[in-house]
């Protein structure tokens, strides 16, 4: 028996970076995994390497910001294995608009992409998981939601600090029903989406305490952490994944 054996995750943004290193990790310890991600190619490649791995694992294109289509692609997801035990929200986009230039339209993108979109998925599960009296949700929130966005933009800061609370609301209304919902607040890490942003230009020795990037394995150890019963007395919590760069 392993820590996740039965278990079946969703993982949205599975196609890559932090997301494939989630399914990958919680695959690695028993899970049955759906890639969820825009990118079907990419979520098709990582289900593929996980079951040639030994692992099982489906791919499912799912655009999250697709509002309409969210509760059919949820039962979509539920009919691959099942059930849903765990959700691993961590689809999303960043921005590096400065403060003065972002406008409506760029606001609520982010907004639609980065919490809205969050928001409803994780409705959809909810209702599954209630079902089942069971559930894991983790949502992937940012150290700018602590801090404000430095790097990356206002907008997503501020997506990512709704994101927060988004998580302790699923948490209070979950927690009946052995439900916990809890975010990871991950720094600098060094995946195809940090590698867009400025900090990634700069040597980390200068200014990281642990002197490196953080990898998507390192986020993906928290997921685990999140996603497994190893947490069930945790929730509408959440854990930084930052190498100190938030003292
Ligand atoms: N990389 C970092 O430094 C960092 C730091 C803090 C938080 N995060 C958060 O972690 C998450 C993953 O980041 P990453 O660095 O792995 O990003 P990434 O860009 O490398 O990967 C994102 C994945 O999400 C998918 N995706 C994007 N929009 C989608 C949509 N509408 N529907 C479905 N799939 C979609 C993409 O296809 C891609 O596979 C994001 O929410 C990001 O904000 C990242």
């Amino acid at each position: 028996m392993s820590l996740l054996t039965d278990r079946v995750a969703m993982i949205t943004g599975g196609g890559r970076g932090i997301g494939e290193a989630s399914a990958r990790r919680l695959a690695e310890y028993g899970a049955k995994v759906i890639l969820a991600d825009m990118d079907l190619e990419a979520a098709q490649r990582v289900a593929d390497s996980i079951n040639a791995e030994g692992g099982d694992a489906r791919a499912l294109e799912f655009n999250v910001a697709e509002f309409d289509a969210i509760p059919a692609k949820v039962a979509k997801a539920r009919e691959l294995f099942g059930r849903i035990d765990i959700l691993v929200n961590v689809a999303g986009i960043t921005g590096s608009t400065p403060i003065d230039a972002i406008t409506l339209d760029s606001w609520d993108r982010m907004m639609d992409i980065d919490l809205k979109s969050m928001f409803f998925v994780t409705q959809a599960v909810f209702a599954i998981m209630k079902e089942q009296r069971y559930g894991k949700l983790v949502h992937m929130s940012s150290l700018a939601a602590l801090r404000g966005g430095r790097s990356s933009d206002a907008s997503y800061a501020c997506a990512k600090a709704g994101i927060l609370n988004l998580s302790k609301c699923f948490a209070l209304s979950g927690a009946p029903y052995h439900i916990t919902s809890n975010a990871i607040c991950p720094g600098n890490i060094l995946t195809p989406m940090g590698r867009t942003l400025s900090w990634s230009k700069v040597d980390p020795k200068t200014y990281i305490p642990m002197g490196r990037y953080g990898t998507a394995e390192d986020v993906a150890n928290a997921v685990l952490f999140y996603a497994s019963d190893l947490s069930d007395y945790i929730t509408g919590d959440f854990m930084n994944v930052n190498g100190g760069l938030y003292m």
